[in-house]
């Protein structure tokens, strides 16, 4: 199985080079991938791992090197060659048309399936077996796109993917979006998928999925392949921090300095319920505090934290700021209060992608820097470089389009807004993810510092490890529910997990 018809390896790129305008995204980059085996691609962020995947669907011409698929040289001038060869790519930036159906996403562009189905019932039962084949019968064919949560969507991703009878399938970050029973089922896929002889690309900054899932590894560095073939289940993890940072990493938790006795009280939440979502919740978070939601996708994590924001009207119950009511649902009103919400879906909500990073970073805090009117533009940028140094933006270039720039640093570039200007209150929904294991490191020092200067932070994360790492007190939601209440510091993973599955149909995925 590890080779094709012709004895070779599936896939074979080699010295691939791709600039943009002041980069050098690509190097001569060397990959090669065997029929049915899981290639891992790791390395920082900005390596230049989605840029290699895109040469590879076809998405951007290189400007040197050679690709050969099963065997032959081929040339992919778009897309479309790359779907006939066979190649299916899932995007960290994930590409569905929001106002389209589920159905009409996963058979976008499809020609021969499309002219195939003669009336659209066909095409929405075979949507409906795909979905079905991902564990996700309950995802309707024709509900909008657009209306899916997060992991919806990237469920509709994977469908299209497998749609194509690929023998190649490209997944760049799948489980960013995905909760530890969803990765489960994600994996289950894969098994299934390389024991077909489908090759699959898999890149994720969360090392314990490459050891379950991967074969081999292949690192990138500024552009570069500084290591190849390496085992991936075998090789240490202190290893492949040092080949992807040229230094090494300790992948800790700041120390936690729990918030004094007398500390005031910045949040209160009051039997907030929304039904559908989450029913009487009510909790505080206190001033120099990192309070933790833990829970699975769709247990209403995202939804409380978009209700205090005012995103979402609440059916029942209140939110206090510093003691006073917030009256009526407005996120303008929030922002004013000092609230600062850094929302999951940073693509959709909360980034200019055309706009330059120091517009972006300067979004909320524009206030402070005008002054009789005008914008002290110097100031705000000094500000602004300050930030982008501090989390560590890469490149560290205040006019750069934010388009530009890597996953893991568009998402630095949100975080660094609320840094920027002075906030009361926190909302942080999965910070860390797509993050790279050097940069989260200094990301946990940089929220630490913020509760340690009084802020109050509200965090939510899919990685139960980061939550109890990093929070002060830890709130567990089964179903819209807080269940379970207790200092980080007093739970481990495993009762966490236990306690979020529990009577939840989920709850068998991954046991063997
Ligand atoms: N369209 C573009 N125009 C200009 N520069 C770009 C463009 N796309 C990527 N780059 C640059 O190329 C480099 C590699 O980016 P790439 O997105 O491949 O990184 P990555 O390894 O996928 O990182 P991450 O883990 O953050 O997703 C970065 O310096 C990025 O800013
Ligand atoms: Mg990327």
């Amino acid at each position: 199985m590890e080779t094709t018809a012709n004895g070779g390896p599936l896939l074979v790129m080699s010295g691939i080079v791709k600039e943009f305008p002041g980069v050098r995204a690509l190097d001569g980059v060397d990959l090669t991938v065997r029929a049915g085996e899981v290639h891992c691609l790791l390395g920082q962020n900005g390596a230049g791992k989605s840029t290699l995947i895109k040469v590879l669907a076809g998405a951007h011409q290189p400007d040197a090197g050679e690709i050969r698929f099963d065997g032959r040289p081929v040339r992919l001038a778009g897309p479309t060659d790359a779907m006939r060869l066979g190649i299916a790519t899932i995007y960290q930036e994930l590409d569905l048309v929001d106002g389209l159906s589920v159905a009409d996403n996963i058979f976008l562009g499809h020609e021969a399936a499309r002219f195939g189905f003669t009336r659209r019932g066909q095409m929405n039962r075979a949507a409906r077996r795909l979905l079905e084949r991902l564990g996700h019968g309950e995802i309707p064919p024709t509900a909008e796109v657009g209306r899916l949560p997060a992991a919806g969507r990237q469920v509709v991703s994977m469908a299209r993917a497998l749609s194509h009878d690929a023998r190649l399938i490209i997944m760049d970050e799948p489980s960013a979006a995905l909760a530890h029973d969803e990765v489960a089922n994600l994996f289950r896929i894969i098994r299934e998928l390389t024991a077909a002889g489908v090759a699959v690309i898999y890149i994720s900054h969360r090392l314990e999925e490459i050891r379950e899932i991967g074969d081999r590894v292949t690192v990138l560095k500024d552009g570069r392949t500084v290591a190849v073939g390496l085992p991936a289940d075998r090789t240490p993890t202190s290893r492949i921090v040092t080949l992807m940072t040229g230094r090494t990493v300790e992948y800790v938790f700041p120390e936690r300095r729990p918030p004094r006795e007398d500390a005031p009280e910045v949040l209160r939440v009051e039997g907030l319920t929304l039904p559908g979502h989450f029913h009487d919740v009510s909790f505080s978070v206190r001033a120099g505090e990192i309070v933790g939601l833990a829970g699975l996708v769709g247990s209403g994590r995202s939804e409380i934290l978009e209700a205090v924001y005012g995103a979402r009207r609440p059916a029942a119950g209140r939110v206090l700021l510093d003691g006073r009511p917030v009256k009526g649902a407005s996120t303008t009103a929030a922002v004013r209060l000092g609230m600062g919400l850094a929302p999951e879906e940073r693509k959709a909500q909360a980034l200019l992608l055309e706009e330059s990073v120091a517009r972006n970073v300067s979004l909320a805090g524009l206030r402070r820097f005008s002054s009789l009117g005008w914008l002290d533009r110097r100031r705000e940028l000094a500000e602004v470089e300050r930030q982008l140094e501090a989390l560590d933006v890469r490149p560290r270039d205040p006019r750069r389009e934010v388009r530009t720039l890597s996953g893991g640093n568009q998402q630095k570039v949100v975080l660094a807004r609320w840094l920027l200007d002075g906030r009361r209150l926190l909302l942080l929904d999965e910070p860390t993810r797509g993050v790279d294991v050097g940069a989260r490191a200094e990301l946990y020092g940089v929220i630490r510092r913020l509760a340690d200067e009084g802020i109050a932070v509200l965090l939510v994360s899919s990685e139960v490890p980061e939550v109890l790492g990093l929070a002060d007190r830890v709130l567990v939601l089964r179903e819209g529910r807080i269940i379970h209440e207790a200092p980080g510091a007093e739970l481990d993973e495993e009762s966490v997990l236990n306690m979020i599955m529990e009577g939840s149909a989920m709850g068998a995925v991954g046991t063997p």
